[in-house]
């Protein structure tokens, strides 16, 4: 049977390599990671080789006839691509088109959100979206809920700093009771490997989640699970909006201040999952999106007891390992 050429962009971050390890387990795919020049010879790139992965090195700011020459052979282009450089994939969907690919899978990956106004990061991937639409390549955004990784407090113990990194503050909004959705980052690879194979997502929104949780029924369970009592510090809607206006003032004065970038990035999150609710299977419905629930009702995913288990015995593994302390201190809040 001919397999299924993937190119995948971002594979050495991690949801994609969430994805590749999934698409790597499955005989239909062959896979060729697009990785920008100054990467290429990072060890985990190396590590791909050994793999026997094919490598494709790739500037997004090329010329587009070197774009496309890099997709030609393309079936399914994902991109995994990182927060601060989403927009690159304009040009990217341009030759994606040119080159025949049949399906693109930008960069979604976050939790649900309403467009315009909400999440700048919702924004910008939605910029990339309404390019897609604009020149007819077939499309599938995928969102994800929220990681499990970044979803459970830091203890008094100092126990699994290792995971929360020291400075996490434990942060719930309003009074911990909003609902909001959740997946194993691991898991994410599991249901795009579904996913892009699949007729009924080709020019669809698809919401992939594994659980619901309150932050007040993960922080109970983490309670009874560790008998530690993690402190619980609430804040309220205007505490979080007037952190999104002083960054957005940090970011008017210096807009490549990444620091204040991510810190915009996490606020407006907690605003929409935390405050707005944004982020359950409900919304996810009435904006439009599939849920996985209905696509694959046997896909086996992990479930977060288990997951928080790990984490206790010291078995979990912390994600952004090389930039832990800027970035899953705020992930964790
Ligand atoms: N749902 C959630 O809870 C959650 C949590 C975090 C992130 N996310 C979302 O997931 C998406 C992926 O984020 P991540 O945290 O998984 O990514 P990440 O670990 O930061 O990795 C980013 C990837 O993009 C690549 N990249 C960055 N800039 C590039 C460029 N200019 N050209 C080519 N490649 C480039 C990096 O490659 P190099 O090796 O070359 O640097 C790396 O492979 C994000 O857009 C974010 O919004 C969601």
């Amino acid at each position: 049977m001919a397999s299924t050429r993937v190119a995948l962009l971002g594979a050495t971050g991690e949801t994609g390599t969430s994805i590749l390890n999934e698409l790597l387990k499955d005989d239909k795919f062959s896979i060729v990671a697009l990785i920008r020049p100054s990467s290429l010879q990072k060890p985990s790139v190396q590590a791909f080789r050994q793999k026997g992965i094919e490598i494709r090195g790739l500037d997004l700011e090329a010329p587009l006839q070197t774009l496309v020459a890099a997709l030609k052979d393309i079936d399914i282009l994902i991109s995994a691509i990182g927060p601060m450089a989403l927009l690159t994939q304009i040009p990217l969907a341009t030759a994606a088109k040119e080159a025949g690919v049949k399906r693109f899978v930008p960069c979604a990956f976050i939790t649900i959100a309403p467009p315009d106004g909400i999440m700048l990061l919702r924004d910008e991937k939605e910029k990339v979206y309404n390019h897609i639409k604009k020149i007819y390549l077939p499309f599938t955004v995928i969102d994800v809920g929220w990681w499990y990784q970044g979803a459970f407090p830091k203890l008094p113990s100092g126990k699994i700093d290792y995971m929360t990194g020291a400075g996490s503050m434990n942060l719930l909004c309003l009074d911990g009771n909003t609902p909001s959705a959740l997946t194993d980052l691991r898991d994410i690879g599991k249901y795009v490997a579904r996913i892009i194979v699949d007729d009924r997502t080709v020019n669809k929104y698809v919401f992939t989640y594994n659980e619901v949780w309150t932050p007040n029924q993960i922080y109970d369970k983490f309670e009874d699970m560790s008998g530690e009592r993690p402190l619980r510090k609430y804040l309220s809607e205007k505490e979080i909006q007037d952190d999104i206006i002083s960054v957005k003032q940090a970011l008017d004065a210096n807009p490549s201040d990444t620091g204040s970038m991510i810190m915009r990035f996490i606020r407006e999150y907690q605003f929409s999952w935390g405050i707005r609710g944004d982020n359950t299977p409900e919304y996810a419905k009435f904006l439009g999106y599939i849920s996985s629930k209905e696509l694959y009702p046997d896909l086996e995913f992990r479930d977060f007891g288990t997951y928080l288990k790990e984490v206790l015995d010291g078995k979990a593994t912390p994600v952004y390992a090389s930039s832990k302390d800027s970035l899953t201190d705020l992930v964790a809040g």
